[in-house]
């Protein structure tokens, strides 16, 4: 039996709460398929890990994950350590350090999940944003000078290479002319007069290899308000690093809230593995109350199985997503409930083998 290796950082906050119920779910996957299963190694990493050891995972953490199928996991930071030494010694690290240069986020609107806009049908928010997940904005270099001082200044480097740049706009391509879908361009060459002015002319020269894929280009500013007003102008859209974070958090708003809203940071050529996680953060405000949604990170599960070409079990999961938001009886109270992060764990775990019977047309 193919055994996937699964290297879990539940981190920080609410991260543990919403991970514990994705395996959950692996789990029972794994028993009802029969042919593949996981083999879970826990690394208790993050801010508690930094507040006793003076760093958010060993020296050799790196080498520790390298040889795992793929990472899960739950969220980065807490109150009492920097945001940005426990994200740039943890998240930031490994998406780098394993070359995890697509950040595919879907934003989609399940049926039975709650949607803000008036208007609006299921089949309106459809989408997947490609995001730029290795360089860009975060590049993570830049200088500090005159720290003090009157004059101080502080300068941020966002760093756009030709390979960073047509790597991840191939994918995006790639990925419209198999689904045939259109492709929206997100940038801001405007303002941005080389970093953006450069990405746009990579996308045109790569688009002209792609002619059967219909194309837009929309400035960021114009894009969110688009996101809010027409949804369903976008089917793939591909952007940058920041740009990509910020407008899945928009994309989580209008699809359900954080508590929906899953990710993959995908190293397409798996020389390294990719990690799998949901998009929203450790939630200091409602964690330790086990009031967390778990659904997002159930999500970011059935990526992983699509993934590793159990594409079947991906849409299974998807399928008991639906079916826990529209029977809405176990629900977190983000989403209206009063069920707990494992209530609703259990509900999907006992919807599975029901939907993966009905998926496959087997006879109960
Ligand atoms: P956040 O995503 O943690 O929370 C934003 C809001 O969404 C909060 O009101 C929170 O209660 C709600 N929320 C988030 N996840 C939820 C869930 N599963 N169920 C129900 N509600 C949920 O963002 P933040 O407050 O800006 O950041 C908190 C910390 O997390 C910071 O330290 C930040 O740097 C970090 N962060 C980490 C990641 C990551 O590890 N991938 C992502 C984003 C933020
Ligand atoms: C995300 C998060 C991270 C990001 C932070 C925590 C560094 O917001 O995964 O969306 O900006 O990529
Ligand atoms: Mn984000």
């Amino acid at each position: 039996m193919k055994k996937y290796r699964i290297a879990v950082i539940p981190g920080d906050g609410v991260g543990p709460e919403v991970i514990n119920e994705g395996v959950k779910v692996l789990n029972k996957v794994s028993e009802l398929d029969g042919t593949f299963g996981f083999d879970f190694t826990f690394f208790p990493w993050g801010c508690e890990y930094y507040l006793e050891n003076g760093l958010m995972m060993p020296k050799d953490g790196i080498d520790q994950l390298k040889e795992f199928d793929a990472i899960y996991l739950g969220a980065v930071g807490a109150p009492g350590v920097p945001d940005h030494i426990s994200l740039w010694d943890l998240l930031l690290i490994i998406r780098k350090s394993f070359d995890q240069y697509i950040n595919l986020r879907p934003v989609k609107l399940l049926e039975g999940a709650p949607c803000p806009l008036t208007g609006v049908k299921k089949e309106d928010i459809d989408m997947v944003v490609v995001r730029e997940n290795s360089e860009g904005e975060y590049a993570g270099s830049g200088s500090w000078l005159y720290k003090g001082k009157p004059n101080e200044v502080v300068i941020q480097n966002a760093v756009f290479s030709r390979v960073g740049c047509e790597r991840v706009i191939r994918y995006a391509y790639e990925l419209a002319r198999k689904e045939k879908k259109t492709l929206t361009n997100v940038s801001k060459a405007n303002a941005l007069n080389y970093s953006m002015v450069f990405w746009d002319e990579v996308f045109n020269e790569i688009g002209r290899e792609y002619p059967d894929v219909r194309t837009y280009s929309l400035l960021v500013d114009a894009a969110s308000m688009f996101f809010v007003k027409q949804p369903q102008r976008f089917q793939i859209v591909v952007t940058s690093n920041l740009f990509g974070d910020i407008l899945t958090d928009l994309g989580a708003a209008i699809a359900g809230g954080m508590g929906l809203a899953a990710g993959a940071n995908l190293n397409p050529e798996r020389k390294f593995p990719s990690m799998f996680e949901p998009i929203h953060g450790s939630a200091p405000d409602i964690a330790g109350k086990s009031i967390a949604n778990p659904l997002a990170s159930i999500w970011s599960a059935s990526q992983m199985l699509d993934f590793f070409g159990h594409e079947e079990w991906g849409k299974v999961i998807i399928a008991v997503i639906e079916q826990v938001l529209t029977e809405g009886q176990t629900l977190t109270p983000d989403l209206g409930g009063k069920s707990s992060t494992s209530e609703v764990g259990d509900a999907a775990v006992s919807m599975l083998s029901a939907a993966y019977y009905k998926a496959s047309n087997w006879n109960l």
